[in-house]
C-alpha cells in the first residue's frame, strides 16, 4: 500500500511515521509513505500556498494551483483522495478497515481557515474527520488515519489476534491488563488471572469488558 501525504507542514510527521509500527511497517516494505510539502508546488517566487477569500472574512484560503498540481502529480489511477476536515465523514473502525484495503490514498490535509471550495468538488474523492474538534491544521488527522488504517494492514501488527479481542472491533472497551510483578506497592493483580483457569478469565474479561462499556460509553451497548 502506498500513501502520499500533502501538507504545509511535513516535519510534524517526521518522528511520528519513523517510530514504533509505523516505522516497521515500512522498513518491512507493508507501507510506502511520502509526505510532500505543498509550498513545493506554489509557483511564484514568494512561494504563496493561500490567499485571502472572496466575499471578504478573517483569515487565508489555500489556493487551487498548488493542490491540483500537487494531486495531478502524485495521484495514481484508481487511488482514494481524501481531504481531511472536521467537516468530514467521521473516522470509524469499519472506514480505518475499508481505507486499508485500497492500494494507494492521497492524504491532502487542509489549513485552518479552509481551502478553496474547487479543490472539494473536482479533486477530492472523500472528506474525513477523526472527531468534534478543531485541529489547526489536518496533518495530525492524517497521522491518525494513516495509524488506525495501518493496524489493519496484515503483518504490520504482531499477532493478527490482538485485532479481534481489541476495543471497537468487538463494540466493547478493553478489559484490564496486568502484568508482573503480581504485588506491585501493595496492589495485588486480581485473582483469577493467576489462577491458570481459561474459562474463568474468558468469563471475567467480558464481565469487565461490559461493566467498562456501561460506564464510560454506554452507547456502544445500545
Ligand atoms: N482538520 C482540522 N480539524 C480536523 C479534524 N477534527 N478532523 C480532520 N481534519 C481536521
Amino acid at each position: 500500500m502506498r500513501i502520499d501525504v500533502l501538507t504545509l507542514f511535513p516535519a510534524m510527521l517526521d518522528g511520528f511515521l519513523s517510530e514504533s509500527m509505523l516505522g516497521r511497517a515500512q522498513e518491512a516494505k507493508l507501507l510506502e509513505i511520502k509526505v510532500h510539502n505543498l509550498r513545493d508546488w506554489a509557483t511564484d517566487k514568494h512561494r504563496t500556498t493561500d490567499d485571502r477569500p472572496f466575499g471578504g472574512g478573517a483569515g487565508m484560503v489555500l489556493k487551487c494551483e498548488p493542490v491540483f498540481a500537487a494531486i495531478e502529480q502524485v495521484q495514481t489511477p484508481g487511488c482514494r483522495r481524501i481531504y481531511l476536515t472536521p467537516d468530514g465523514t467521521p473516522l470509524s473502525p469499519a472506514l480505518a478497515l475499508e481505507l486499508s484495503q485500497q492500494l494507494h490514498l492521497v492524504l491532502l490535509s487542509g489549513h485552518y481557515e479552509g481551502i478553496d471550495q474547487r479543490i472539494r468538488e473536482k479533486i477530492i474523492d472523500q472528506e474525513i474527520s477523526i472527531g468534534d474538534y478543531v485541529l489547526t491544521n489536518g496533518t495530525l488527522a492524517a497521522a491518525v488515519v494513516i495509524d488506525a488504517l495501518a493496524r489493519f494492514i496484515p503483518g504490520v501488527l504482531g499477532e493478527e489476534k490482538s485485532l479481534t479481542t481489541e476495543s471497537f472491533t468487538s463494540k466493547l472497551l478493553d478489559f484490564p491488563q496486568y502484568t508482573r510483578p503480581a504485588v506491585y506497592r501493595g496492589m495485588s493483580v486480581p485473582e483469577v488471572l493467576l489462577s491458570g483457569n481459561h474459562g474463568e478469565i474468558e468469563k471475567w474479561r467480558h464481565a469487565q469488558q461490559v461493566e467498562k462499556t456501561q460506564s464510560v460509553r454506554p452507547d456502544l451497548l445500545k
